[in-house]
């Protein structure tokens, strides 16, 4: 036994997540409308309590290692892979508003001064929030805005979004069907900058970090794809592993399923690589199963050895 689940209890895990979290955005939905109440038969009600159940054992088991409960399933094959740390607590954000588009609007002029991102004083000024679909099955999670995010106030518009943009498209996804974030929602700072950028600092993530979990209970995606290691590093608490050790298996955030792929931008600076573009198309193939979205035999072959 491993931190949170069992091995063995992952394959449970995952089908009670896929199972519910159909319903769970219905009754949602039904809640942002104002419904207060609704019946549910017995089936619905056993999707639920295995859900609960599910949750409550990726809990109950050693204590989250970071102090405001990032969580922390664990499919993983080495415990060792997590290091005990005890970033200073931020508080939680609150989201204001009834409809999901309301919350999340909340959160991003919260987010605009946000103390203990600010306080830091390693960031830029200008905010850049998530953008997407609110109601996404599909949430993917980058590290921190760059030159062009900044200019554009727009994560992922630069060249590694153009790619991301491309691998979403081969999935069979518009930029607008997917949510996409970054863990640090500002620029990270550096002496005489221009156009280049720095991977923000575990300490300037764990700043921005309520809004992520924010997002995640308001969008309540599926599944989750963490793009590349400093985004799996702030979300499940890995330190300095390589992807190649993170990706190839489930994840969990929150209760969400999370999978780890390369950066996009690890991609570019590869470009004739068809070998890492394959392992990058595998975790997506791996996301489309788990969707239960139908995959042609010409996307299975993306990428494959002639
Ligand atoms: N890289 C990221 O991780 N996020 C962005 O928004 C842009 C580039």
């Amino acid at each position: 036994m491993v931190w949170g689940l069992d091995p063995p209890v992952l394959p449970a895990f995952l089908k009670a997540v896929s199972r519910a979290a159909p319903l769970i955005k219905y009754l949602r939905q039904l809640e942002c409308g104002g419904q207060t109440h609704i019946r549910l038969d017995e089936e619905a009600k056993e999707v639920l309590r295995s859900r609960l159940r599910m949750r409550k054992e990726s809990t109950s088991t050693p204590p989250p290692l970071r102090s405001q409960g990032v969580a922390s399933l664990s499919a993983e094959a080495n415990p060792s892979d997590r290091k005990e740390t005890t970033p200073p607590s931020v508080p939680a954000v609150q989201a204001e508003g009834v409809t999901a588009t309301e919350k999340l609007a909340s959160l991003k002029s919260q987010a605009e001064n946000w103390g203990p991102a600010r306080s830091l004083e390693s960031l830029r000024e200008p905010m850049v929030f998530a953008v997407g679909n609110p109601a996404a099955d599909l949430m993917l999670v980058g590290e921190a805005p760059g030159y062009e995010e900044e200019r554009r106030h727009e994560p992922f518009v630069g060249r590694a979004g153009q790619k991301l943009d491309q691998i979403l498209a081969a999935m069979g996804f518009a930029r607008e069907d997917v949510y996409i974030s970054n863990i640090c929602k500002f620029r990270p700072a550096l002496k005489n900058q221009t156009t280049n950028n720095r991977k923000p600092t575990p300490q300037e993530m764990n700043a921005c970090l309520p809004f992520v979990r924010a997002e995640i209970e308001i969008v309540q995606p599926r599944c989750i794809v963490a793009l590349g290691g400093t985004a799996a590093e702030g979300l499940l608490n890995y330190q300095g592993q390589p992807v190649g050790r993170m990706r190839g298996r489930w994840h969990e955030f929150e209760g969400i399923p999370v999978r780890v792929t390369y950066h996009p931008s690890y991609l570019l600076h590869n470009d004739s690589a068809v070998s890492e573009k394959r392992k990058v198309w595998d975790d997506m193939l791996s996301v489309l199963e788990f969707l239960g979205m139908p995959i042609s035999e010409k996307q299975r072959g993306f990428f494959a050895e002639k």
